[in-house]
């Protein structure tokens, strides 16, 4: 059974994409899991990035259609073997319309992902979601369907912005909706050049999401990350080892976590 693992932070641009990209990147190349990479986003970065590293022009099926066609089995696309993707397109900005038109019930509306992911999660080892930096129907139904939140902070910011909105938005799914999602921990990135650790954010940000779920790894700075978004992901010379080597720090943390989160499941 695949644990499903959404990436938030209600900011706009600070490497939710990314992150997702590369966390299914890495565990379905280099730890030989079987991965989905969902795409929950209308901007479709996540799917253009993983069709451009794979060669695949042409993309010609979207979630939205799965949705309409209420299963998502046809519109999984097979990259490889390991990691497969369901593709997102502008048109799926309609998303909320198709909703409200055809689902009758407020919580059959915020769980409408959950209900069609249940049929192929036995088929993969992860799942992630890619989503909107919006609170909207599209985070919500993430939300739902997730078994984790991945909580994206700005490392080098002196607020805890996006990070700390997320929060509170996972309190009003779970007072509102019954949404049974855990934090799997919280990534430090940073995005601005030459940006560092802000030591007082991290201090702040384990007094807010407890010390033990600030993650270790951080996300540096990369200009080769930035790259990728034009030419794909490549793994040629010593820069693409070390932006992949960033995001195989963060997958084996995190499959730690994981691990451990899982265990003490088992027993609660
Ligand atoms: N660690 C990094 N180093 C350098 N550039 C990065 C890094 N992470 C992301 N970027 C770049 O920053 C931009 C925003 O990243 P990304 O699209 O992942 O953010 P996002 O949070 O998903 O944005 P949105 O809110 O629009 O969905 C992209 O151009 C991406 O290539
Ligand atoms: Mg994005």
């Amino acid at each position: 059974m695949a644990i499903t693992i959404v990436v938030g932070n209600f900011k706009g641009g600070v490497g939710k994409t990314k992150v997702s990209v590369m966390a299914s990147w890495e565990l379905a190349m280099a730890r030989g899991k079987k991965v989905l990479l969902v795409d929950m986003d209308p901007q479709g970065n996540a799917s253009t990035l993983i069709a451009r590293s794979t060669g695949v022009t042409e993309i010609n099926t979207s979630i939205f259609e799965g949705f309409q066609n209420g299963s998502l089995k046809e519109c999984i696309v097979e990259v490889t073997d390991n990691l497969h993707m369901i593709p997102a397109q502008v048109s799926f900005k309609n998303f909320p319309k198709f909703l409200y038109a055809n689902v009758k019930e407020e919580i059959d509306q915020v769980s409408y992902l959950k209900k069609l992911l249940d049929p192929i999660r036995d088929e993969y080892d992860y799942i992630f979601i890619d989503v909107p930096p919006t609170i909207s129907d599209f985070s919500d139904n993430a939300m739902m369907a997730a078994d984790y939140v991945l909580i994206i902070l700005q490392a080098q910011e002196l607020s805890l912005e996006g990070a700390e909105t997320y929060i509170k938005y996972l309190q009003f799914m779970a007072d509102n909706y019954d949404a049974d999602i855990q934090v799997a921990g919280v990534l430090p990135v940073l995005l601005r050049p030459g940006g560092r650790v802000d030591m007082s954010t991290i201090e702040r940000a384990k007094e807010m999401f407890g010390e033990d779920n600030v993650m270790e790894s951080v996300i540096k700075h990369l200009e080769r990350l930035k790259a990728w978004d034009v030419t794909g992901i490549t793994d040629n010379d010593m820069h693409d080892r070390k932006a992949h080597q960033v995001f195989l720090d963060v997958i084996d943390e995190l499959e730690e976590k994981l691990a451990q989160f899982e265990e003490a499941g088992k027993y609660e």
